[in-house]
Formats: C-alpha cells, sequence, structure tokens
C-alpha cells in the first residue's frame, strides 16, 4: 500500500491537499494509487468534460502526438482554424485568441480592454469587476479578483479596477457614474469559486444594455461555467445576451490545458501583429483536444445530458438536504451545482474521499459539484447517495 505523504519535500506547498494520489479512471470513476475507487463530482475542478478515458477521445489524442504535438504561433497551425471556427459557431462571436490556461485567457481579456481604452484616448482605462470573484492567480487575474485571501502578499495590486456587488445594476451605476475611463465590464455568468453564485438573467440584461449605452467592453469569464457546463455552450446564452470577449479554458480541452479569448466585432480586432503572444497557446495537440471534446460533446448530446442530469441531480439533492437547518441554498444550473451550509466545510472534501466521493468546497462554506458532463441520473443519485449523510453528519456536529 503506497502512502501518500502529507507534504513533499521538492514541491512547492501551495496546496492543502487531500491525501490521496490519483492512478486512473473510466468515465465518471477514478481509482486512487491504492486500488480505491471514487465517484468523481470535481472533474479536475470543471475540466474533465468527457469524464476518464473516453473511448474517442483517447485515440484521437493518441492520432495527434504520433504526427506533431507542438509546433510553434510562427508558423500556421490548422487546427487553430479549426477550432476557432467553431468556437465562433457557438458563441456567435468572431474571432479567438488561443492560450493555455484560464488566466491567460483573462489576462488577454483585461489587456483588449485596456488597449480598447488606449486606442480611444483613454489613457488611464478602468475595469469593472466584482465582489466575490475569481480570474486567476498571476498579478492582473488577482488583482480583479474579489478575495483578500487570494490576494494577500502580492501587493502591490495591479491598478485600473473598480469593484461592485453581483446583480445590482444601481450599484453598478453608481459606482460608474462620471467615469470616464470605464472601459470594461468583466465577471462569470455564475462565480465559481467565489461560492457558485450566478448572475440573475435580468441582470445579464441590464449590463449589455449599459454597456451599449456607455461604449463598454462586456467581458465574461466562461471560464468554469462554460463549454456546456450549464446546459447550453455557454452560460450567459441562458440569458440571449452576447458578449464582446469570452474567456475559456477548463472544460475546452478535457483535461489538455487549453484556454481561449473569444471576441465579438467590437474586441476582435484590437490585437495586431505584436501586442499579444505565447509559446504554448494554440499547440496542434491542445487543439486537437478541444476539437474533439466539442465534437464528442455534440456527437453524444451532452448539452442535453448535463441540463437533464443537472436538474435531476438538484432535484434529488433539494429532497435530500433542502429541508434541513443548516442548509441555506441549493444553487446552480446544469452539472455546476453548489449547496451553501451556515457554517465551514471544509473538512468535507477529505471526509468524502474517505468515503469514495471526491467534490471540493467553495468560499468556505458551499460544497461544490462539477463532475464530467457524461454523468447519468444513476451516478448522479450515487453521489447524492455518498454526500447527504456527510452533510447531515457534519451538520449535527
Ligand atoms: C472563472 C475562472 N476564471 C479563471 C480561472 C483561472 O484558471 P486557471 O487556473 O486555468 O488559470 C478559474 C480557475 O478556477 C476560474 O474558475
Amino acid at each position: 500500500m503506497a502512502l501518500i505523504e502529507a507534504s513533499s519535500p521538492h514541491v512547492m506547498n501551495t496546496y492543502a491537499r487531500v491525501p490521496i494520489a490519483l492512478s486512473h479512471g473510466q468515465g465518471v470513476r477514478v481509482w486512487d494509487v491504492n486500488g480505491k475507487q471514487y465517484l468523481d463530482a470535481l472533474g479536475g475542478i470543471a475540466v474533465n468534460t468527457l469524464g476518464h478515458n473516453h473511448p474517442r477521445l483517447v485515440p484521437a489524442l493518441q492520432d495527434q502526438i504520433g504526427k506533431i504535438i507542438h509546433s510553434s504561433n510562427y508558423y500556421h497551425v490548422p487546427g487553430q482554424e479549426q477550432l476557432a471556427a467553431k468556437l465562433v459557431e457557438l458563441s456567435g462571436m468572431t474571432n479567438v485568441f488561443f492560450c493555455s490556461t484560464g488566466l491567460e485567457a483573462n489576462e488577454a481579456a483585461l489587456k483588449l480592454a485596456r488597449k480598447f481604452g488606449h486606442d480611444k484616448g483613454i489613457e488611464r482605462p478602468e475595469i469593472v469587476v466584482y465582489e466575490k470573484a475569481f480570474h486567476g492567480r498571476s498579478i492582473a487575474t488577482l488583482s480583479a479578483t474579489g478575495n483578500e485571501k487570494v490576494q494577500k502578499g502580492f501587493g502591490p495590486l495591479v491598478e485600473g479596477f473598480v469593484r461592485v456587488p453581483v446583480n445590482d445594476i444601481e450599484a453598478l451605476k453608481a459606482a460608474t457614474e462620471g467615469n470616464q475611463n470605464v472601459v470594461a465590464v468583466f465577471f462569470e455568468t455564475i462565480q465559481g469559486e467565489g461560492g457558485v453564485n450566478p448572475m440573475r438573467i435580468e441582470y445579464l440584461k441590464q449590463v449589455r444594455e449599459l454597456c451599449d449605452a456607455r461604449d463598454w467592453l462586456l467581458m465574461i469569464d466562461e471560464v468554469q461555467c462554460g463549454m456546456g457546463r450549464t446546459g447550453k455552450w455557454f452560460a450567459h446564452q441562458w440569458a440571449g445576451i452576447l458578449p464582446d470577449v469570452m474567456p475559456l479554458a477548463k472544460g475546452l480541452g478535457s483535461g489538455v490545458p487549453i484556454g481561449a479569448v473569444v471576441a465579438g466585432p467590437k474586441a476582435a480586432t484590437i490585437f495586431q501583429p505584436g501586442n499579444h503572444g505565447t509559446t504554448f497557446g494554440g499547440n496542434p495537440l491542445a487543439m486537437r483536444a478541444g476539437i474533439e471534446t466539442i465534437r464528442i460533446m455534440e456527437e453524444d448530446g451532452l448539452l442535453e445530458n448535463a441540463a437533464r442530469v443537472g436538474s435531476h441531480l438538484k432535484g434529488a439533492l433539494a429532497r435530500e438536504l433542502g429541508g434541513l437547518k443548516g442548509v441555506k441554498e441549493i444553487r446552480g444550473q446544469g452539472l455546476m451545482l453548489g449547496i451553501e451550509l451556515d457554517k465551514p466545510c471544509n473538512a468535507l472534501t477529505a471526509r468524502a474521499a474517505q468515503a469514495g466521493l471526491l467534490i471540493s468546497v467553495t468560499a468556505d462554506s458551499v460544497i461544490r459539484l462539477v463532475p464530467p458532463l457524461i454523468m447519468n441520473e444513476a451516478e448522479a443519485d450515487e453521489l447524492v447517495a455518498l454526500l447527504a449523510p456527510l452533510v447531515r453528519a457534519h451538520l449535527d456536529e
């Protein structure tokens, strides 16, 4: 039996890790190095769209690895054109820049917003961001993030952000009133790390109108809630609006690192040669992963599956846990659900793992469920059967 050290002598100590190490997976199940099985309701934090060892994704990636893994953005990469065309079709937007992670996609968005301002003569552009937002851990994206724990120790923060509460159009108007430097509004349609907090449909429409009226870019971080997780390709599509800039990452490559910033007409030509770049972004392996992920999602109806199984799961959670004193709210959409308790519950991630279930806790008191989009109803029932007793026991403590 392989023991997992509580801390590693060589890997930097940046995570409070659950003391298990995964060895392999199949569908929505994974096994650790000791052979113990888990139901995966975390999906590598909303990354493993197609679950593990998918029978059509794996051979496609093997085929690609045998051809070419990486070339360079010095040359054309045909896969970029193919994946960009698909993202344009799905989003209704027009152009894509590829990178490798969510924070890079968000950095690109922030740079787009600033250059959008500079191009129209605004020398100190400001971007509206939100309380409880999470956009990444680079200096700029952690400055945009609305969480002091993420920012602590890394000052001075990047300037040029105006922070507002979610779902409050009057607060947004008040915070920006008379400010000619504002160039963009930037938020997650459903905040992930902040505790699974959805933006209301009405609010999304109001912000779109305000951005149009004021000539601001509407930039929507769909890194976590996008790529089919809520039952539409992108969560903002529930409101029938179009953003000007949309960062993506996580689920787009089903586990192969990939990021993308998708732009509409207002932002598509802001970057010109020399303005932005990356070594790894858009490499042939990542592009193949994105192309095949979307192809399989379409072939297998995974948007519909996420919506159906998500509402089944939400219903089952509501029946098992909804009435309990101590459960404040069960919220979210599709396969992005949060169960907010009235007290911290970080201990539940390790206890759930012990019970054979992978979950995470965000914002200290919100159990987050972001399983692979291939999960079926029986597996969702199994998830609830594993989780509910742990939540009850925790609330009784
Ligand atoms: C909404 C959102 N944006 C950005 C990021 C950062 O992505 P990455 O960890 O790939 O840099 C995350 C990661 O959790 C996220 O949830």
